[in-house]
């Protein structure tokens, strides 16, 4: 596991964004899995100014961790939903970079057969050779996607029902200025499974501020358990890179080993 410090989100956004933009020069047809909230939006906006000078997203393919059930893309009026990850993807990033319609995969919030749909989602993913580069967040109960704790960690792409914590998340992270009460907030998403992102060849994760250093010390650090979902990381069999920023960095036991390592590893260009 590649540890990355950094002192500030600015410079987490910067050295992750350099990671997937390396992805994508040197393997135009990459697959790439994406994440919303509030964490990425730096690494979008910078993957934005990259494709402005240059960077091709024409051959990227790329499937979204998770979104909201009920809400999502209507086919016929693709990002008409203000609180889906749909729109989010679409206002954040992909309608300021190159990419193909048809290659951007978001679970559909409004099917009406979710088991099947999620098993037809797995498919797809499956169709295009597998994840190539998995960028993940952490929530603040541990998990990664929707995979709230006590989801099993070889679960896959299903419907999942929100903890209370992740719904309060949610709610001062969009619904509050946009007026719309707790009550109407989905209570369940579709999402990839732990066992799902697993098997992606590499995972790049960033975290940033105080509130997630426990959680960050905890999934990096602690036992694996199916309590922090996100603690699977330490079963990942690919390159894993974490980014974080100082304050999300600060509970961890080891950090001045990572710094170490880090160095080293720059010193001899590995
Ligand atoms: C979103 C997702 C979630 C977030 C996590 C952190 O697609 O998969 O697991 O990564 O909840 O969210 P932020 O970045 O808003 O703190």
């Amino acid at each position: 596991m590649d540890i990355i410090i950094r002192d500030h989100y600015e410079a987490m956004s910067d050295y992750a964004t350099e990671v997937i933009a390396g992805y994508v020069k040197s393997k135009p047809d990459c697959v790439l899995g994406l994440a919303t909230g509030g964490t990425p939006i730096g690494v979008y906006q910078r993957l934005i100014q990259m494709h402005q000078q240059g960077l091709d997203f024409s051959q990227v393919k790329t499937f979204n961790l998770d979104e909201y059930y009920g809400i999502g893309m209507d086919l016929e009026k693709p990002y008409n939903l203000d609180q889906s990850y749909a729109r989010f993807m679409h206002e954040e990033l992909f309608k300021h970079i190159n990419i193909k319609k048809e290659n951007i995969h978001i679970p559909n919030g409004l099917t009406k057969e979710p088991e099947s749909y999620c098993q037809w989602y797995e498919k797809q993913i499956e169709k295009v050779g597998g994840i190539d580069l998995q960028l993940l967040g952490l929530g603040r109960d541990g998990h990664w996607g929707f995979n709230e704790p006590g989801s099993s960690l070889g679960s896959r792409t299903r419907l999942q029902a929100l903890t209370e914590q992740t719904l309060d998340d949610n709610y001062e992270a969009f619904y509050k200025k946009s007026n719309i009460p707790k009550d109407q907030m989905p209570y369940f998403a579709i999402t990839m499974g732990i066992g799902t992102i697993l098997e992606a060849r590499n995972i790049l994760m960033i975290v940033n501020g105080a509130k997630k250093a426990e959680m960050v010390a905890k999934c990096l650090e602690g036992p694996i358990t199916s309590q922090i979902t996100a603690s699977a990381i330490q079963l990942h069999s690919g390159r894993i890179t974490v980014v974080l920023d100082k304050a999300a960095a600060s509970q961890l036991q080891h950090s001045n080993h990572y710094v170490h390592v880090e160095k080293l590893k720059r010193d001899y260009g590995l």
